[in-house]
């Protein structure tokens, strides 16, 4: 069953259909536009499959470095850690974390780092579907969640998100650029920058994808999603720029 938002991609002008629980329209002062909507296990990932992968592709590894770019209010980093939990052994899991999340809108960072997330009913069917026991990561709280210029949903319910989850993560304001500027990779990062670069012109996504190609070492993996690949020539860059695809938005560098 699927809940939609009336929601709107504000660059493209073009309406479209999504389920984001919670989100807002940010606009940067370089003039950028972005709706911050998120939600859990969106669908053009393979969550099981990715925590697999990322088992056995880091069988060597004591310590992996998530980072996710573009992590909104929460759900996709909550998203990462439940696949994790829920298909590995906990002491192969463990390494994996704290994801580092960042994202430039304060009001969204706000909103993660509170302890709360609003949700539809479509992200409480996921986390049902993907979990045993989803009460072990959220309950029900009364208290709400208010986020300026939020793009209510109908429906739209507040979980306390449980400490399992919030010691597994750390979420900050920052440009994704500053981050990517000082980061040291090791062949042990994730980087996971899904849903935001579709948002750029063609040339600025050229031009990151050539930083990442710089930063990041053999061996280490940078994710995508369909809103970018749908909306600029992001798989031809990568594979100009020595990543190779290794599943649907999974990219691992050469
Ligand atoms: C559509 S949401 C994507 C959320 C999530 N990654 C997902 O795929 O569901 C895009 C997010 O990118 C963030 N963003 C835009 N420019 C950014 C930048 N330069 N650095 C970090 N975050 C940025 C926005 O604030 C927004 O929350």
């Amino acid at each position: 069953m699927k809940i939609y938002s009336n929601s709107v991609c504000v660059q493209s002008k073009v309406p479209t259909i999504a389920f984001g629980t919670t989100g807002r329209y940010h606009k940067c002062p370089n003039g950028d536009e972005f709706g911050t909507n998120s939600w859990f296990f969106r669908d053009d990932m393979d969550w099981k499959r990715l925590a697999r992968f990322e088992k056995q592709h880091f069988y060597n590894k004591n310590r992996v470095n998530i980072i996710q770019f573009a992590s909104s209010d929460g759900s996709e980093a909550y998203t990462q850690i439940i696949a994790l939990l829920e298909n590995l052994p906990l002491k192969n899991a463990e390494k994996f974390f704290p994801i580092k999340a960042y994202d430039i809108d304060e009001e969204i960072v706000n909103a993660a780092n509170s302890g709360k997330i609003n949700t539809c009913l479509a992200d409480r069917m996921n986390l049902q579907i993907h979990s045993d026991d989803y009460t072990k990561y959220f309950t029900e709280t009364l208290e709400q969640l208010n986020i300026r210029d939020d793009i209510k949903l109908q429906n739209s319910k507040t979980l306390k998100v449980s400490n399992i989850l919030r010691n597994r993560v750390h979420f900050e304001r920052a440009d994704m650029y500053n981050i990517l500027a000082g980061m040291n990779d090791n062949s042990d990062t994730i980087l996971m920058c899904r849903n935001v670069l579709g948002y750029f012109e063609n040339d600025r996504v050229e031009q990151f994808v050539k930083i990442v190609a710089n930063k990041l070492k053999t061996g280490s993996l940078f994710i995508i999603g369909e809103h970018d690949t749908k909306n600029s020539f992001i798989d031809k860059y990568l594979k100009e720029n020595n990543f190779m695809q290794v599943f649907k938005h999974i990219y691992q560098k050469l």
